[in-house]
């Protein structure tokens, strides 16, 4: 078995990779269900934890180091706002060869109350998590005044969600559609504390407000049903601020006291569950072992593991001791062995944000799965980078599937233990890197090829997914 490094070659800068592919890939191989698949690699770093340690290394005052960041198109799209902001961001010169995992972005920054107002609109990309936790950021930050936009798949998304809690506590922020949509100006003021009550669990309302909250003279709490990956408490706690986590009925209360201003410090990011999970998927449906390296171990993150094991799916979960390594979370590698018979799953309405970014590589695997599955509650994957549940159950109808939506719930009939095979389809991802790769993986079980339109969009979270796809697989 040899070890696939991942992203060699994305040192030398920060921009985009070189187009892996034109505009459509072709996968004229499918392996078929039958094909061994065996391999190991590194899980490409975190997507949240990067974003978060960027934005608290350009809050800090002084030098931070971030080790093995990902440098997909949504975390250099946070990288590129704070250059405009004055703050330095640099790749620290890694010998010839290294790979991604051994990347280092050095942060100069002079500290929050430093940070200079943007000559330019900030492009925000294709990057939620950038928009929403930013905007609560810049809103809490006196006389700075930022006008900021994004791509056309951002434009839709809703912003609503962080612009009505964060004006409740005296936010200036206008926008497209009454400040429910990108693009929109922020003139950060002094914003006052408050009790907000969210009625989703999402990580990314819940992390905005507690990050103006860092800025906010008293505490600010956020009661949410519980569930939403927890990394912006994680890290405030490591970084010492006074952070109070309650979990009850089914719902969390998460509080800051502020102001608060980390420090300069050392973060080293974990390997990305969501990135992971694809690999996990290709391993379950077909036959042979994979095995990957590094991937952070958290609840809120790891929900698919759990469909997958509830489906029949083997996977062994190793505990890697990175107590000297500066991870501010545990690790773990994961062993996924093939050759399993899957069945079909209901999947926990409350259980949704543990799994949320899965969902569309987890539909592929209870493609294969023998019965009927039903994701339920999945209303949330419609204000995604598109609206993934009408492509998902676009995807696998195109592969011969039979996939439907009952309100939010997505349903999807089993090809296992019947005749039917999975052929090969001409899919349009609309530009979302998780479709784009879920299809990727579907791809790879057909038994005819497939074209998968526009593939570069991946570069937003695992920028050489096909390259790994090609060695693995
Ligand atoms: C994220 C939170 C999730 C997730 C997104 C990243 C984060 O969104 O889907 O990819 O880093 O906080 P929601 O919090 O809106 O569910």
């Amino acid at each position: 078995m040899s070890i696939s490094p991942i992203l060699p070659g994305s040192i030398a800068d920060l921009k985009a990779q070189p187009a892996a592919h034109s505009a459509a890939v072709v996968l004229p191989l499918p392996l078929g269900r039958a094909t061994p698949i065996t391999g190991e690699l590194i899980c490409p770093p975190d997507k949240s934890v990067t974003h978060r340690s960027i934005i608290f290394a350009a809050m800090a005052s002084g030098q931070s180091r971030i080790v093995s960041p990902l440098l997909g198109a949504d975390c250099r799209s946070t990288i590129a706002v704070f250059r405009a902001l004055g703050v330095q961001l640099e790749l620290a010169a890694a010998a010839a060869g290294a790979t991604n995992t051994q990347a280092e972005l050095i942060v100069e920054s002079k500290g929050w109350d430093q940070w200079q107002s943007p000559l330019v609109p900030l492009d925000f990309g294709n990057s939620g998590t950038t928009a929403r936790l930013l905007t609560g950021v810049f809103a809490a930050t006196p006389g700075l005044f930022a006008t900021c936009f994004g791509d056309s798949s951002l434009s839709k998304r809703p912003m609503g969600r962080i612009v009505t809690p964060l004006r409740h506590i005296g936010a200036q922020i206008q926008g497209r559609s009454s400040g429910t949509l990108l693009p929109m100006a922020i003139a950060g003021q002094t914003l006052r504390p408050a009790d907000h009550v969210i009625d989703k669990a999402t990580a990314q309302v819940k992390s905005a407000l507690l990050l103006a909250g860092l800025n906010i003279s008293g505490r600010t709490n956020v009661r949410l049903p519980s569930g939403s990956r927890d990394h912006t408490e994680r890290m405030l706690q490591s970084l010492g601020a006074d952070v109070k986590v309650m979990h009850r009925d089914g719902l969390e209360d998460i509080s800051v006291h502020g102001p608060f201003r980390p420090t300069g410090r050392t973060y080293r990011v974990p390997g990305d569950p969501s990135s992971a999970a694809f690999f996990a998927v290709l391993a379950a449906i077909t036959q042979g072992e994979v095995k990957i390296h590094g991937v952070l171990d958290n609840k809120t993150r790891t929900g698919f593991i759990k469909v997958l094991t509830d489906m029949g799916a083997k996977i062994e979960q190793q505990p890697v001791d990175s107590s000297r390594e500066l991870f501010l979370e545990p690790i773990m590698n994961l062993v996924i062995t093939g050759g399993h018979t899957l069945s079909a799953v209901d999947t926990d309405p409350l259980q949704v944000a543990t799994f949320i970014d899965e969902v569309p590589v987890l539909a592929v695997a209870a493609l294969f799965a023998t019965g009927t599955s039903r994701f339920a509650g999945l209303g949330e994957l419609r204000v995604k980078e598109s609206d993934r549940l009408a492509k998902i159950r676009e995807l696998l109808t195109l592969a011969g599937g039979e996939a439907w939506i009952e309100g939010d719930d997505l349903v999807i009939k089993g090809h296992g233990g019947t005749d039917r095979p999975v052929h090969g389809f001409h899919f349009d991802p609309d530009q979302d890197h998780r479709l784009a790769m879920a299809a990727a993986i579907l791809a790879k079980a057909a038994t005819s090829p497939s074209h998968i339109k526009d593939p570069d969009c991946v570069d937003v979270s695992f920028p050489r997914f096909f390259t790994v796809l090609g060695t693995i697989g």
